[in-house]
């Protein structure tokens, strides 16, 4: 009997058809951890929403998280991607939920399905599909019936979609752990009594479903047993769960902050992210998550917001074009390793804290046959030396000593051994296919769009109306047009009248066109959505047009109510004549509104229309005009971007598909830092760059969406633009970086195989991050007391003469290297000070 499944899983192995899980998994919970088959677990978890990035990138993105040390990935559930029209469903391409689960399975990690199915998310609508706000009576997220009917409705298919393709761990699959609603709490107090009851309805409703694994509710205090309670923030450390008997779950630790358009780049040093991790599992912590672990792109028109830019990189540990971001991905590694040294501990028994001073805390796991422990300095300034079990130990400030044996320090959370790398974005021209356009020398065509009116299903009516409600989202935009006469005698056309019209619009951005001209622009921003325009105007004797181009950027996806807050000019719209004192209000007016753009519903984004002018010369800096090339892929398989710098807002599609919205003309307001210190606790807005430069001038395109010749782009611009400057920018890794003193542990994979290394102290390693490279110089070495970071390292006052010969002579020509870092190993230029060795080195 053995010995036929043997053949059998051998059989299924040998084709594929088994993945790492297949065996049913009984996962339930105690005080201390998720258990899985009877044994508690320390777990490391990361999110990676699916539609961020393509399915041709989710194997590599899988593989960089498991060896970045994570257990398991998180995932949302996006409803608005997968029922677009309600009772239809979509899973297919960036959509396919099951393939991407299936994938993280085959790669041995779990799997964390957070289904909301509001997600909140910087996604539009946090999720929720437009129609949802159409139907009779509804109440999002409260104890509303038609809502709740959805919600089950949805929640029960995505459960049902899983349980089919049996991914949960009960069934042998990877998903161990999933979610209902988000962060209720933040919000709850705003619904009154009835949030209490749709708390309640929904873990029933939940937990009704038979998933066979447990249910989490974030940021929720009061979520009902067998509900887990988590933490979502920067830290969560002080977290306590609801009840005695759930374990303490952290959901979105935020490894950076999300960009917003008109907003600086926001970014978490790794030193104080390592620290909150270190700082969780030291105070009794067994599940933790990066949000984001890799962010990716908001393609097409997901950004929720408003305002929620493109790029939804996250300052990730994975970088949105998928590259591993150093040394935060690696610093962080190490800590997962250090971490998991001490799993055994850390199931086996509860945490022990005593205080070694002020703002210096030890933390003992001890039982019979293990011992670990962490140690804190949690000053915000001063380093400090305390004895722990009769030894001395230097803590830098804001850190966590991790000690496996209760002994050894394999790893301080301040102290980095990863590589850093210094990388630039190097820019080539589009190459046009002149030849294959109808175009001539430039190679664009383009369609102008009509101001105002041009679609034959516009239709009129008294008054402005709100946006959303108008459009239920089909398009960003929404035209308002007016007609009216004015007679040779009326104020506005005196001269010098100083016309001026004002325009008061709840959002998100606004073009005003006066007889067909665009006469001025406005344009909220993510504190405030709201754009109040007064510019000055001409009018002509008899018949002016008024059209206001309305437009949203992201649907509301956070807070109390969000789906009431509206968009679009709901007035007044008044004109007045400064000079005279008269104004006319033309808000109850009979408005003519037209949804969307007539180049939207010709599906000009595929490139297809017969209408494409290539003559007689390119109009440039032109207001709602849309573009057209055909290029050829750059060389290579790195990954590429569209660099838009010097365009005004728009969207733009690579054969077809919509690389999302690109508004580089929106320039970061923000206080920004030269350098940030991680010492401290983070907020969104402590370390910000970009100051002043565009919010966004590149966005990714997928290598997926690129063949090598033959590729459309088109664009629509709305504001100007000369497209002929549109090139495409690759990420060359220029330097590698390593920084390491002689106070730093060894890395952590010499303690594991060789326990004695710890005598030879800390080393320095260098990798060249493709495997067919070899480091090709030493651009700068020094031990002693160098300064200054990768690409400006500077020799200090005591520096080794020999350090640079050293390094050459153990890296040049290998792919890797490592160098000890000590006085016997580099010599000893100064006495009695703490040395360190910097080296920038590059790979070709
Ligand atoms: C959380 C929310 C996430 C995301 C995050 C900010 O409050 O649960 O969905 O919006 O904030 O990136």
């Amino acid at each position: 009997m053995m010995g036929v499944r043997f053949a059998v899983v051998v059989v299924l192995v040998v084709f594929g058809v088994l993945d790492s899980f297949s065996l049913a998994a009984n996962v339930t919970y105690d005080h201390r951890a998720l258990v899985i088959d009877g044994e508690r677990r320390v777990l490391v978890s990361g999110s990676i929403h699916y539609p961020r990035s393509t399915p041709e990138m989710w194997p590599g993105l899988i593989q960089k998280s498991k060896d970045g040390g994570l257990d398991v990935i998180e995932t949302y559930v996006f409803w608005n991607l997968h029922e677009p029209v309600r009772n239809q469903y979509n899973f297919e391409g960036r959509n396919d939920l099951v393939k991407f689960i299936k994938l993280v399975g085959a790669a041995g990690l779990y799997v964390h399905v957070r289904i909301g199915p509001y997600v909140c998310a910087e996604w539009n609508y946090g999720g929720f599909p437009v129609w949802l706000h159409f139907i009779p009576g509804i109440e999002f997220r409260t104890d509303n019936e038609p809502f709740k009917a959805e919600m089950k409705r949805f929640t029960a298919k995505i459960v049902d979609v899983l349980k089919q393709e049996k991914l949960y761990a009960s069934q042998g699959g990877p998903v161990i752990l999933s979610q209902i609603e988000n962060e209720y709490g933040n919000i709850q107090s705003h619904y009154g009594s009835a949030a209490k009851s749709y708390v309640q309805w929904a873990a029933t409703m939940a937990t009704s479903l038979n998933t066979g694994v447990p249910w989490v509710m974030c940021n929720q205090p009061d979520a009902p047993d067998p509900i887990i309670n988590t933490c979502n923030g920067f830290y969560c450390d002080q977290f306590t769960p609801n009840s005695k008997n759930k374990p303490k779950m952290w959901t979105e630790n935020w490894s950076g902050w999300f960009l917003s358009f008109g907003g600086a780049s926001p970014y978490r040093p790794v030193e104080d992210l390592a620290f909150a991790v270190a700082r969780f599992y030291q105070n009794g912590g067994t599940f933790q998550n990066y949000y984001m672990y890799h962010g990716g792109t908001n393609f097409g028109r997901t950004t929720g917001g408003p305002f929620i830019a493109t790029s939804y990189d996250y300052d990730a540990p994975i970088d949105e074009y998928g590259q591993v971001r150093q040394p935060k991905w690696g610093h962080l590694r190490e800590v997962h390793k250090a971490i998991k040294m001490c799993e055994k501990a850390l199931v086996s028994t509860e945490p022990a804290v005593s205080s070694l001073g002020q703002n210096l805390e030890a933390t003992v796991y001890k039982s019979s046959s293990v011992c670990s422990a962490f140690l804190a300095n949690v000053n915000t300034q001063s380093d400090a030396t305390v004895t722990f079990n009769g030894n001395s130990y230097h803590l830098p400030a804001w850190s966590v000593s991790i000690l496996p044996d209760c002994k050894n320090v394999v790893l301080n959370t301040a102290k980095i051994n990863s590589v850093t790398m210094r990388s630039s974005f190097s820019n080539q021209p589009l190459k046009v296919d002149v030849s294959a356009s109808e175009a001539f020398d430039s190679g664009w065509s383009w369609i102008e769009e009509p101001v105002g009116i041009s679609k034959n299903n516009s239709f009129a009516k008294l008054g402005l109306s709100e946006q959303i409600n108008t459009t239920a989202d089909k398009s960003d935009y929404l035209w308002y047009s007016l007609s009216t006469d004015i007679k040779g005698d009326e104020p506005f056309l005196e001269n010098g009248s100083e016309t001026v019209l004002h325009v008061d619009s709840l959002g998100h951005a606004l073009h005003v066109f006066i007889n067909g001209k665009l006469a001025g622009s406005g344009k909220g921003s993510s504190d405030n959505s709201k754009v109040s325009l007064e510019i000055p105007i001409t009018m002509v004797p008899g018949r002016n047009t008024i059209d206001l181009l309305s437009l949203t950027v992201g649907l509301q996806n956070y807070g109390a109510f969000f789906e009431k807050r509206g968009a679009g000019v709901t007035g007044p719209v008044k004109l007045e004549s400064q000079k005279n004192s008269i104004t006319v209000d033309l808000s109850s007016g009979q408005w003519t509104y037209q949804i969307g753009l007539k180049g939207e519903d010709l599906g000009l984004s595929s490139g297809s229309s017969s209408q494409w002018l290539s003559q007689p010369s390119l109009p440039k800096n032109k207001p709602l005009t849309w573009y057209k090339t055909t290029f050829d892929a750059p060389a290579g398989s790195d990954p590429v971007a569209l660099d838009f710098t010097g365009f005004g807002k728009g969207e733009a599609w690579i054969n077809g598909q919509s690389i999302g919205r690109y508004w580089p003309s929106y320039t970061a307001s923000g206080q920004c830092t030269a350098s940030c210190n991680y010492k401290g606790a983070y907020s969104a807005n402590k370390c910000l760059k970009n100051c002043g430069k565009p919010s966004q001038t590149l966005y990714h395109v997928p290598r997926s969406w690129l063949k090598p010749t033959g590729n459309t782009v088109v664009l629509f611009e709305e504001i100007g633009s000369d497209p002929t400057r549109l090139s495409f920018a690759s990420k060359q890794i220029e330097s590698l970086c390593s920084h390491v003193s002689e106070s730093h542990p060894p890395p952590i994979d010499m303690w594991s195989s060789d326990s004695k290394l710890q005598k030879k102290g800390p080393v320095l390693s260098l990798e060249c991050p493709s495997p067919n490279q070899v480091i090709s110089s030493i651009k700068f070495a020094s031990f002693g007391t160098p300064h200054g970071t990768c690409g400006s390292f500077s020799h200090g006052q005591c520096s080794s003469q020999n350090a640079l010969s050293i390094v050459q002579k153990a890296c040049i020509g290998s792919k890797s290297c490592s160098v000890q870092v000590s006085i016997e190993a580099l010599g000893n230029p100064c006495r009695g000070k703490t040395k360190s060795l910097a080296v920038e080195a590059s790979c070709h």
